[in-house]
């Protein structure tokens, strides 16, 4: 079994809040919900961005591109991305709405997956994180 690794200090972390932290390649998304800290990966199933930049309510995050959202209780996706025209495509100049029209051709179909999820230790103001 793989060893915890001290990701963060709990004082760091208060009530409602997210925090991305680095250990080796994985990027982790610390979140505390009610007290409890709770850890998944922090780049987005869908396109990769990061969702410690996003909203928690609750214990769902919010991302801050298309807005799809996860649990993070558990890693998984509980709402897909929503991608849309930009607000003012048509007033963009003639010559950018084929690079626009494609753009959104070829994001339409990314599909958004579940994400990574750890178990998480809190021992005073240590936060733990067991990597796979
Ligand atoms: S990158 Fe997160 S919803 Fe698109």
């Amino acid at each position: 079994m793989s060893k915890l690794i001290n990701v963060a200090k709990l004082s760091e972390l208060p009530v409602g809040a997210l925090l991305a932290v680095t250990v080796g390649d994985a990027e982790i998304l610390l979140a505390n919900v009610d007290g409890v800290v709770h850890a998944m990966g922090n780049r987005c199933g869908h396109m990769n961005a990061s969702l410690a930049a996003g909203v928690l309510a609750g214990t769902t995050v919010t991302c801050p591109f298309h807005s799809a959202r996860f649990d993070v209780t558990t890693g998984k996706k509980v709402g897909d991305a929503v991608v849309l025209p930009p607000p003012g495509i048509d007033k963009a100049p003639a010559e950018m709405l084929p690079f626009l029209q494609k753009a959104g051709r070829l994001s339409a179909p990314i599909r958004t997956h579940d994400c990574p999820h750890y178990e998480v230790v809190v021992e005073d103001d240590a936060i733990m994180v067991r990597l796979a």
